[in-house]
């Protein structure tokens, strides 16, 4: 067993703190960056309907499922397993957490990485008179440099272990408190600026209007593996922020609130996304250039465009960091409580090796261009492994032991925080995470994955 000193272990301060944190592991790149391009390319309301579902019938109990383990063994994903299921095989869902982690943190971090440029591009006028076609060529020779995407990751991997230094309390919680609000005015503003270009009523049509003959199996599991990913789930990370949570949190209303906040920050995405898009008659389709290609246009066609596209990018930056925090925490807290190694330690060896993977990733457009798995490079196979596989397998697991390998009376012990809170939901909750989302995550991914056909 481990030698850490369990008693010393660090906590959120505050209720907003906690909301904070949560919602800002939650909100990032996944909702600005990744949400509008997976809508785009899977038929935009119908996903759009399909997101909202699964938001709400599997989304939300996973996420209040992972705040129960976490809070009720105080332990990083593995150590909590192991504390509340002893020599069984559970800890094993924690350590693919981890490993998740590593994978997710590269390819983001990257993604992250791009932005840094973007800003970059931004202050030195790099956009200044580029007609679509230039924007597409320039982040395409962005993409396959050789050396730049790797050195804006290495700068935002830094930036990330810097705050994950600081701690749970003064590192995490103190800056999510500034950074989220601040996220959330400059969104805004980006809405009302889209939905007044000429045209823009078609792109609200694109994203509000379900057409559901686009809905297919596949369509269903990018939705899953969209939503699994955009609320920072399946993976541990809420595992590892419950145990951060202090025990007169209700964490029933946190996983609501947290939930929702990441739902409303997607669609005001996409609100910011998808009227501008149909208004300079750019595909919706355009994959994960999307963000990178369609916005620096439209932008310098927007009166104080560049002024718009300075925020957009910093907003884009601080969104992934708050989320890149709670990756690397979820390393971090393994190799302190596991590993017994000091804080410091842990996230210097964290990064160390992020610096391998993550550079991997960031290169994956150039110097990697030449490796292949399963026919993606380094960069696609991590995205679409993570968000699509493991993070829904990873949920499916952890419903699956609190609905049929755990006590009920645990769990409704740790929602209703020892009997002092009214949990009249727990009836369908229990129902949920027993039956439905298991049984529905099975189905989904069956058929996403073409093993079974309905
Ligand atoms: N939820 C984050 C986003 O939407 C990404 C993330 C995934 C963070 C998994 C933590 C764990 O950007």
């Amino acid at each position: 067993m481990s030698g850490f000193d369990f008693n010393s272990r660090d906590s959120f301060g505050s209720r907003l703190g906690v909301i904070a944190a949560a919602a800002g592991s939650a909100v990032g790149l996944g909702n600005i960056w990744r949400f509008p391009y997976v809508l785009g390319e899977n038929g935009g309301g119908a996903f759009l309907l399909v997101y909202l579902i699964i938001i709400f019938a599997i989304g939300i109990p996973v996420m209040m499922s992972e705040l129960v383990i976490g809070r009720r063994a105080q332990r990083n994903p593995v150590g909590a397993f192991q504390l509340l299921a002893p020599k069984k095989p559970w800890f094993l869902v924690g350590l693919m957490g981890v490993v998740a982690a590593f994978m997710i943190l590269a390819f983001y971090t990257a993604v992250a990485g791009w932005t840094l440029e973007y800003i970059y591009q931004t202050l030195i006028g790099g956009f200044k008179g580029k007609s679509s076609a230039d924007l597409a060529t320039m982040f395409d020779s962005f993409r396959s440099d050789s050396l730049r995407p790797a050195l804006w990751f290495v700068i935002f991997m830094v930036a990330t272990s810097g705050i994950v230094l600081g701690g749970v309390r003064k590192g995490i919680e103190k800056s999510t408190k500034i950074m989220m609000p601040m996220l959330f005015l400059i969104i805004l503003v980006m809405c009302v600026k889209s939905l007044t270009l000429p045209g823009a009523g078609k792109g609200l049509t694109f994203l509000l209007q379900p057409d559901f003959s686009k809905i297919t199996g596949n369509t269903i599991l990018m939705a899953l593996g969209q939503a699994f990913f955009s609320l920072s789930i399946g993976m541990g990370t809420l595992i590892t922020y419950g145990s951060y949570i202090p025990k007169d949190n209700n964490l029933a209303t946190t996983a609501v609130q947290v939930s929702m906040v990441d739902l409303m920050v997607a669609v005001l995405a996409g609100v910011a996304i998808f009227p501008a898009v149909f208004a300079f008659g750019i595909s919706p389709s355009s994959g994960e250039a999307l963000t990178f290609i369609v916005l620096p246009g439209i932008f310098q066609q927007m009166p104080g465009g560049m002024l718009f596209a300075l925020m957009f990018f910093v907003l884009l930056a601080v969104a992934a960091l708050t989320s890149t925090i709670s990756v690397l925490e979820v390393i971090v807290a393994y190799f302190t409580e596991q590993l017994n190694l000091t804080r410091r330690k842990a996230v210097i060896l964290a990064t160390i090796s992020m610096f391998i993977l993550g550079i991997s990733a960031s290169l994956s457009w150039g110097l990697m261009s030449n490796v292949k798995i399963f026919g993606m490079n380094i960069f696609t196979l991590f995205n679409n492994t993570t968000a699509n596989v493991l993070l829904p397998l990873g949920g499916l697991l952890i419903v699956v032991f609190l609905g049929w390998f755990f006590p009920s009376k645990n769990i409704s012990d740790e929602l209703s925080n020892g009997g002092t809170l009214k949990i009249r939901f727990y009836g369908i909750y229990r129902i949920v995470i027993r039956f439905i989302a298991p049984i529905a995550i099975a189905l989904v991914f069956l058929n996403g994955l073409g093993l079974m056909k309905f």
